[in-house]
C-alpha cells in the first residue's frame, strides 16, 4: 500500500524525536493534544528573526523592522487562505485558543448577552469554552444549558432542538459555543450542521477548533461559523500564539478587549480613536517571533496537506484502537466508528489510577496525558476523576505505538488486574 505520507522523512525534521531519555530509553511522544512537537524549520525561523531582524512591528521606519511587520503580516494572510477565511483583517493573534474565547466572551458577550438570555454549550467542553461563558453569565445574569453528550461521545441533538425551543424562566439562546473535536472523548462533532440549525434563528456560533484545525481540512467559509478560536502550539508552531477568526461584519461592531499600544490611531486627553481591524485587537507587542516562526509551520503542514495529515492519523489511531480494545477490563471513551474519531484515544484500565498508568509508561519512554484534561464537567457526565490519553500526530508510527501496547500490558501485570 502506498505510504499517505512520509513518516521517516519527516521524523528527520524533528530534533527531539531522537532524544534519549535519562533511563536511555527513546521519547515515545504520544502528547500531541496537550502540544506538538516543532520541526527544525519553525525552530530555525524563530531563530533567524532574533539573529536577523529582531525589531518591533507596525511602528518604525527602518529595514528590519519593516522586515519583521513584512514577515508578521504574512502569517496573517497565509492563515487567512489555510481556514479560508475572506479577509485578513478577520484573523487575530492572541497568545491561545483560552485567550481567543475570553476575548470573545469581554468584547462581543458583555454588548450582546444580557439579562435573561441563554448560551448552550456541550458536556464535552474544555474549560476553557465554559469558564469564560460562566463569568459571562453570572456578570450578565445569564445562563448556560448544557447538550447532552453520551458515552460514546456523540451528541443528542434533541436536546440542542429543545434548547432551541424553550423560553421558560430564562429568555432566548443567544450563542451557541462548542468544539469541533473532543480532546478527551476525540469524536469530530458535526458541526456544520450545528451551525445551520442555529443560523435558521439567528444564533451565532463559536467554534473552539483547539482539536480540529491541526487536524483537519479547516474551510471557516464552508462551515459557516462566526467565531474560530485555536492555536499554534497544537499543530507544530511555537507556544504562545493563539488565533482568533471573527467574520468580519461581527469583529466591526465589537470594542477592542487590550487596549494601549498598537491597537489606537489617536488618543487624546478625553477620548481614544481605534485602530483598523485587526490591529484594534492586538494591544501592546505582540508575540512577533513565534507569529513569524508558525507560518514556517503552517508551510509545512500545507506541504504535507491536511487531508493527508487527516488520513496518516485515521490510519494510527486505527490501529491504536484495535491494538487496546481487547486488553482485560480498559473502558475505552468516545466513538468506536474510527470516521468520527480524531488522533486520539482516552481510557482507563479497571483499578488502576491513571497517573500511575502514564508513570509506567513514562518508564518505557512514552509519554502520554492523564488527569481530568481540563474537561471536569465531562468526566463527571462519565462519572470517572480522571483518564488516560494518547494522541498522534503525522510523526508517529505504528512502531510507536507497538512499543505503547507493549507498556500498557506492562502497567497491567504490574498491578495484577
Ligand atoms: N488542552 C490541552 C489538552 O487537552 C492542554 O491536553
Amino acid at each position: 500500500m502506498q505510504a499517505l505520507l512520509d513518516v521517516y522523512k519527516i521524523r528527520q525534521d524533528f530534533p527531539i524525536l531522537n532524544r534519549c531519555l535519562t533511563n536511555g530509553k527513546k521519547l515515545v511522544y504520544l502528547d500531541n493534544a496537550a502540544t506538538t512537537q516543532k520541526p527544525k524549520q519553525v525552530i530555525d525561523a524563530i531563530c533567524k528573526y532574533y539573529s536577523e531582524y529582531n525589531s518591533n512591528i507596525h511602528r518604525a521606519v527602518y529595514q528590519i523592522a519593516d522586515e519583521a511587520t513584512e514577515e508578521y503580516e504574512k502569517t496573517r494572510e497565509n492563515l487567512r487562505k489555510f481556514i479560508n477565511a475572506k479577509y485578513s483583517e478577520e484573523i487575530i493573534f492572541t497568545r491561545n485558543a483560552t485567550e481567543s474565547l475570553n476575548l470573545i466572551a469581554h468584547s462581543w458577550g458583555r454588548n450582546n448577552i444580557k439579562k435573561g438570555d441563554k448560551i448552550i454549550l456541550t458536556e464535552y467542553e474544555h474549560h476553557s469554552n465554559i469558564v469564560p461563558w460562566q463569568m459571562l453569565c453570572n456578570h450578565q445574569g445569564a445562563k448556560i444549558n448544557y447538550i447532552d453528550t453520551d458515552y460514546n461521545g456523540y451528541l443528542n441533538i434533541e436536546s440542542f432542538l429543545n434548547f432551541l425551543k424553550d423560553k421558560g424562566e430564562y429568555g432566548e439562546t443567544k450563542l451557541v459555543s462548542l468544539s469541533h473535536m473532543s480532546n478527551v472523548l476525540g469524536t469530530i462533532y458535526p458541526v456544520k450542521d450545528i451551525i445551520k440549525i442555529a443560523h435558521e434563528k439567528d444564533i451565532p456560533v463559536v467554534l473552539d477548533g483547539a482539536q480540529s484545525v491541526p487536524h483537519l481540512d479547516t474551510d471557516v467559509q464552508d462551515i459557516d461559523c462566526d467565531f474560530l478560536a485555536f492555536s499554534a502550539h497544537k499543530m507544530l508552531g511555537p507556544t504562545g500564539v493563539g488565533i482568533l477568526y471573527v467574520k468580519k461584519e461581527i469583529l466591526e461592531c465589537m470594542p477592542p478587549f487590550i487596549t494601549g499600544g498598537d491597537m489606537i490611531k489617536e488618543v487624546h486627553k478625553e477620548y481614544t480613536v481605534f485602530n483598523d481591524l485587526p490591529y484594534r485587537f492586538e494591544g501592546g507587542t505582540p508575540n512577533i517571533a513565534d507569529v513569524i516562526g508558525f507560518n514556517t509551520a503552517i508551510e509545512y503542514l500545507k506541504d504535507i496537506g491536511m487531508g493527508n495529515v487527516r488520513k496518516h492519523e485515521k490510519e494510527l489511531v486505527k490501529y491504536l484502537y484495535n491494538s487496546i480494545k481487547d486488553i482485560k477490563d480498559i473502558k475505552i471513551y468516545g466513538p468506536p466508528d474510527i470516521n468520527n474519531r480524531g488522533g486520539l484515544v482516552s481510557f482507563n484500565l479497571d483499578g488502576i489510577h491513571p497517573h500511575d498508568c502514564a508513570t509506567i509508561l513514562n518508564d518505557f519512554g512514552v509519554a502520554i496525558r492523564s488527569g481530568h484534561h481540563c474537561a471536569q464537567v465531562l468526566m463527571e457526565k462519565l462519572d470517572i476523576i480522571a483518564s488516560s490519553r494518547a494522541s498522534v500526530y503525522i510523526y508517529n508510527t505504528k512502531e510507536e505505538i507497538d512499543i505503547f501496547v507493549d507498556a500498557l500490558n506492562h502497567v497491567r501485570r504490574i498491578f495484577k488486574v
